[in-house]
């Protein structure tokens, strides 16, 4: 089934926020954000701003009739700021102006002093000053220190792997209107209409019932919606409420840039140890996460950067600890993937360093160590279904890796100007929110008396297609056309309570709410079916937009049997809530089964360097990745495209750049280069798992979201086995991303 967003989307037809109708009267709303990155005595002096003509009102801090908190795992962030500053795009104002252009000209009219404080900006200079987020956390398995004193051989060093914008093609935006009794309806952008919801009743007093939000789709979250979304709600739900009049705030680029959190940077530390055959036998990190100047949801991706710190390996001796150090940038939040890549790129880098001093290929280190069956993770999960050593063979049966590191080998002895370089990514991700208590949704299905269908669910559609997803576990189970079905907007007050769509859990978690939804109706209209054909329950089925009567049609067809529910009094509507079992976790002992199941895949990455410019192509990346049994390949093949992009850019172009002042310095798209087409491979291709699924996904289609993005990583590898190709005085640096600046350094060090 195609992507049911594909017309509106092609077409231009396709809702977003800027694209809602406003009513009459709507005001427009631009934020005042800190131009420095710490500070205190902060005064705020609005009188001029005020006098601007076509100006409403502006927001202080003063202004909000709640809590002025919007923080979500720890209560550490302001909506606008009171005394103190924390960064550079920190809200401090917002002005609600008749035009946007208005509210903007008065933005420059408000005149901000303070008392400027020293900056942080990097997470080594947090630690040493003794600034964290919250207290570190370890996990430990085996003995790790008695095990390096057993290795033959150990190695340890340093890493450095950089943030990343989200650059979701939609920035971010909301819009608010005054319904009765004082309540006040919100459509935003957000991942977490819940979130939204909870944030915005606090900040204005209010029950949680008096908010309503509401999401048709996003153009584009990545994780940056998923808690980033929720001030610019909050701020038009505010200033709405004062001035009883609609309120719509866009943030245009620059203004998205510099106000909100990216992908967390990350400054570690390795030593890994190995036996004779290669076996890594003990692993000890010490992870350093810039986490900004909040908590946002930086312990949550902590821990997820712990729980994928051993990747696709099993190691019996694991100790890993995590610091959240608090610096002085914007908040960085959750982004494709959680902390999970940045906890591989670490381990990727500790293969490739033993590799580079044992001189054999990576790839050797990575198979020896896959991890199989009954193997314990370091958080006490058993390794069950595994499927790394199944994508490996049916890789290699595909390409024979080693006659294509032979052909590299071949091509770099007779090349001299390019040099080739390859490398193996393996890739394991756990599936399930990592707090437990997250893992629930639930789905609300009408069938109407013409026998069409309306569902709504807590899934926010951003572009990885999980209405489509969801249409068709409604279609299947009822088995009727497509296009008798309607995916309802997310919306608050039809399904309340949700977790924001992330931890690509999404369609698992809503998608089982809405299949026992649907078995429930199937049951109920059977019962009808059987009344009227005169017929046992059991020989009932329904088939292709018909009743089915022991394998022979009937004369009863879907519409019929739905008109004749309504009649009968038969209730057509269900509500399907689904929580997944088997998954806990004990953070006092750091041990448990958080995941429902893990994700397998394999990429081969080969990659050309231009070794007189520095400038680098991907020749091909072969994948064989583990969709489960998937539900629709299309929209899923789409996933892994995607992800992989955007691994790649993380990992070979995108440089968040800040400087000492805690100033984005990469703060245009001039500035900051994201791949397009041609940064992709030359040839990829894609080949599903051959494979059964799992029980916990939906349909057992496997999650696909984030899974894809750590292929990129090898592609970092790939290029730096090639300028070693080039450079025998080459040192091995684990620093991404890999730029052409920093290729070029590397073919011509001395
Ligand atoms: N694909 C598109 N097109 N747009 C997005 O914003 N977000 C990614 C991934 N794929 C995203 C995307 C992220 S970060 C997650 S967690 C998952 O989709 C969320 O959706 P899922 O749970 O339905 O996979
Ligand atoms: N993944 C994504 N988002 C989350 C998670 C997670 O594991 N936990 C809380 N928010
Ligand atoms: Mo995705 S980072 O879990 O929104």
């Amino acid at each position: 089934m195609k992507n049911i967003d594909a017309n509106g989307h092609v077409r231009g037809e396709s809702l977003f926020i800027d694209d809602i109708l406003t009513k009459q009267h709507t005001l427009h709303a631009a934020v005042l954000a800190s131009e420095i990155g710490h500070a205190k005595d902060l005064k705020i002096d609005i009188s001029r701003a005020k006098q601007f003509p076509g100006v409403e009102k502006i927001l202080l801090a003063s202004d909000i009739p709640g809590e002025n908190e919007i923080g979500g795992i720890l209560l550490d962030e302001p909506l606008l700021a009171e005394n103190e500053i924390h960064f550079q795009g920190q809200p401090l104002a917002v002005i609600i102006a008749e035009t946007e252009f208005i509210a903007k000209q008065a933005r420059k009219l408000i005149k901000v002093t303070f008392c400027m404080l020293p900056v942080i900006t990097s997470a080594k200079q947090a630690k040493q000053q003794g600034q964290f987020i919250n207290d570190a956390r370890s996990f430990y398995l085996g003995d790790v220190s008695a095990s390096f004193a057993n290795c033959k051989y150990v190695y340890e060093d340093e890493t450095f792997s950089n943030g990343q914008e989200h650059l979701y093609l939609e920035t971010q935006g909301a819009y608010a209107e005054k319904m009765e009794n004082g309540c006040i309806k919100i459509m935003s952008s957000t991942q977490g209409p819940t979130v939204v919801q909870r944030i915005a009743a606090r900040v204005l007093g209010l029950a949680m019932h008096k908010i309503e939000v509401d999401v048709t789709r996003l153009g584009g979250g990545f994780g940056g919606k998923e808690d980033q979304a929720t001030p610019w709600a909050v701020m038009v739900a505010l200033a709405c409420n004062h001035l009883n009049r609609p309120v719509k705030l866009i943030l245009d680029r620059h203004d998205d840039l510099k106000m909100t959190g990216k992908r967390h940077p990350y400054e570690s530390q390795f030593k890994i140890g190995l036996d004779e055959n290669y076996k890594i036998m003990a692993l000890e990190i010490e992870f350093l996460q810039n986490s900004g100047a909040a908590a946002d949801l930086s312990p949550a991706i902590a821990e997820r950067t712990l729980f994928h710190a051993t990747n696709s390996y099993f190691i019996p001796n694991v100790k890993t600890t995590v610091h959240s150090c608090k610096t002085n940038l914007p908040p960085n939040t959750a982004f494709r993937g959680f902390g999970g890549p940045q906890g591989m790129y670490v381990i990727e880098s500790a293969i490739a360093k033993a590799a580079n001093h044992l001189n054999i290929p990576a790839w050797h280190i990575q198979h020896a160590n896959l991890l199989q069956d009954n193997d314990t993770f370091s958080y006490g999960q058993i390794a069950q279904q595994v499927k790394a050593k199944d994508t490996w063979d049916q890789l290699q049966g595909n390409i024979n890796i080693k006659s294509i590191q032979d052909f590299v080998n071949v091509f770099n002895d007779y090349n001299i100007e390019t040099k080739k370089g390859m490398a193996m990514m393996p890739i394991c991700f756990g599936i399930s929110f990592t707090n437990t208590p997250m893992n629930h949704a639930r789905a609300l299905v009408h069938i109407y008396q013409d026998g069409s269908v309306g569902i709504s669910t807590g899934a926010v559609e951003m572009g990885q297609s999980v209405n489509t997803k969801m249409l068709q576990v409604a279609a299947q189970t009822f088995s009727i056309d497509p296009d008798l079905i309607k995916l309802e907007t997310t919306n608050t007050t039809r399904v309340a309570n949700t977790s924001p769509s992330a931890a690509s859990a999404t369609a698992d978690l809503n998608g089982k709410a809405l299949l026992k939804a649907c078995n429930a109706l199937v049951e109920r209209l059977k019962h009808v079916a059987a009344d009227v054909l005169v017929a046992g329950v059991d020989t009932i089925e329904l088939k292709d937009g018909w009743v089915v009567v022991n394998q022979v049609k009937s004369d009863l067809d879907w519409k019929e049997l739905v008109f004749k529910a309504f009649w009968q009094r038969v209730c057509l509507t269900e509500n399907g809530h689904y929580a997944t079992p088997t998954i806990k976790f004990d953070k006092s002992k750091e041990k448990g089964h958080p995941f429902a199941y893990h994700v397998y895949g394999i990429a081969l990455i080969t990659t050309t360097v231009d070794c007189l410019r520095g400038t680098y192509k991907i020749d091909s990346i072969d994948i064989v990745h583990d969709f489960g049994k998937s539900m629709n390949i299309g929209v899923d093949l789409g996933q892994v495209e995607g992800a992989l992009a955007q691994g790649i850019g993380w990992m070979t172009m995108e440089e968040v750049a800040y400087n000492d002042e805690g100033r984005l310095l990469s703060n245009t798209l001039s500035t900051y280069k994201i791949p397009d087409v041609f940064s992709i491979a030359e040839d990829i291709n894609i080949e599903a798992l051959e494979t059964e699924g799992h029980d916990l996904a939906i349909f057992k289609s496997k999650a696909v979201g984030e899974p894809p993005l750590m292929y990129g990583i090898g592609v970092y590898f790939a290029i730096q086995n090639a300028i070693k190709a080039f450079n025998p005085n080459y040192k091995l640096k684990f620093h991404s991303p890999m730029t052409p600046e920093k290729v070029m350094m590397g073919l011509y060090e001395k």
